[in-house]
């Protein structure tokens, strides 16, 4: 085996279960309706508890009153509402984490990149952001046991590339998957990529948007948005069109949001940096998008350069990680740790 120390980290991990919906168990939902539900990519109780009244009305078929009841039928059956800390701490058992690469990296990141939450990856240019999103695309594509997020063989998870920016290249896919010799097949890996280039900020939330629905069905386990904020910025020049763009990015963000936590999916959105003038002391480099990305992100990640090779990881935002950094390499073969 040609891979280097980090593919052989050990990480042990639960198996989840996505729960499978007996849809007409359901008050309201006949054969007709869990065939359209189906069809329409509504196949967990998840999915259905969390739809609002307006999309399920907009299926067809369905009153406010009729959707209102199935939706809270699915909510009940999952016993939404407050849960204790015990068995949150249970259900964070299911989360995976993908290794970046790097040992030094994951150290930082408590094993690596999680799903079931969003993160941020933020930097100026060649920082390493798509890099490391390219790295992602083929280490979670590792069973757990060599840090990635393939449970079964027989049912191979996908990862899903939205690029606003045109820099995503199977060329880099394949350089990073080949390090890790007979763990993984080239040609699998790339098979398993989907690619969405997104040509305007609204194109970008309906390719998120139908990612919703599809996740649980061809076992998505990873959504890179490289860049989240690029298209936004372009199309809303201004002071004046500043609220229009905040609450266009909120609704793409908890599109992401919903796809993280109910179909258990690592999220990574990269971003890009401004500088604050006003800032007299420390790094004035600051990430774009406001309050709306700063509250949505679960861990924010900030890439700076360092030399050559060379770029510094510091957590800057974690519900769980302190603030600390670390230094990591992108090489010919991916991200790695300094040599
Ligand atoms: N084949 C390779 N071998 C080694 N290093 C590479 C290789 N390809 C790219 N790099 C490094 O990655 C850098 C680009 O990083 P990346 O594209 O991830 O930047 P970024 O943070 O996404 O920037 P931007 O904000 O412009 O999108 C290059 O400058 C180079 O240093
Ligand atoms: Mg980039």
């Amino acid at each position: 085996m040609q891979s280097s120390s980090n593919s052989t980290k050990k990480i042990s991990l639960k198996v989840p279960e996505i729960p499978k919906a007996n849809m007409m168990d359901l008050p309201g939902v006949g054969p007709a309706l869990a065939k359209k539900l189906q069809e329409t990519g509504f196949k967990t109780l998840e999915s259905i508890a969390t739809v609002s009244i307006g999309e399920l009305v907009a299926l067809g078929g369905l009153g406010e009153k009729t959707a209102g009841k199935i939706i809270q039928a699915a909510r009940d059956k999952l016993g939404y509402g407050f849960i204790t800390a015990d068995v949150i701490l249970e259900s964070r058992r299911n989360m995976l984490r993908a290794t970046t690469g790097a040992d030094a990296l994951d150290d930082l990141l408590n094993g690596g990149i999680e799903t079931g939450s969003i993160t941020e990856l933020y930097g100026e240019y060649r920082t390493g952001k798509t890099q490391l999103a390219h790295q992602l695309c083929v280490t979670c594509q590792l069973p757990p046991a060599l840090g990635g997020f393939n449970i079964n063989d027989q049912d191979p998870i996908t990862c899903v590339y939205i690029d606003t920016e045109g820099t995503f290249r199977p060329e880099r896919i394949v350089a990073m998957a080949s390090r890790f010799g007979n763990d993984l097949d080239v040609q699998t890996v790339l098979k398993h990529i989907f690619h969405g280039r997104a040509y305007n900020s609204d194109h970008q939330m309906v390719l998120a948007e139908n990612l919703i629905k599809d996740a649980p069905s061809n076992n998505i386990k990873l959504v890179i948005v490289d860049s989240l904020i690029a298209h936004f910025r372009a199309e809303f020049v201004g002071r004046g069109t500043l609220a229009a763009r905040q609450q266009k990015l909120n609704q793409h963000l908890h599109s992401l949001l919903k796809l993280a936590e109910v179909s258990n999916v690592a999220v990574i959105v990269t971003n890009q940096v401004h500088s604050q003038p006003d800032m007299y002391f420390g790094d004035p480099t600051m990430p774009v998008g406001g309050h709306i990305l700063a509250h949505v992100s679960h861990t924010r990640i900030y890439l700076r350069k360092s030399k050559g090779e060379r770029r510094i990881a510091r957590i800057v935002d974690s519900p769980l990680l302190p603030e600390s950094e670390t230094v990591f390499a992108i090489t010919e073969e991916g991200i790695n740790d300094i040599s």
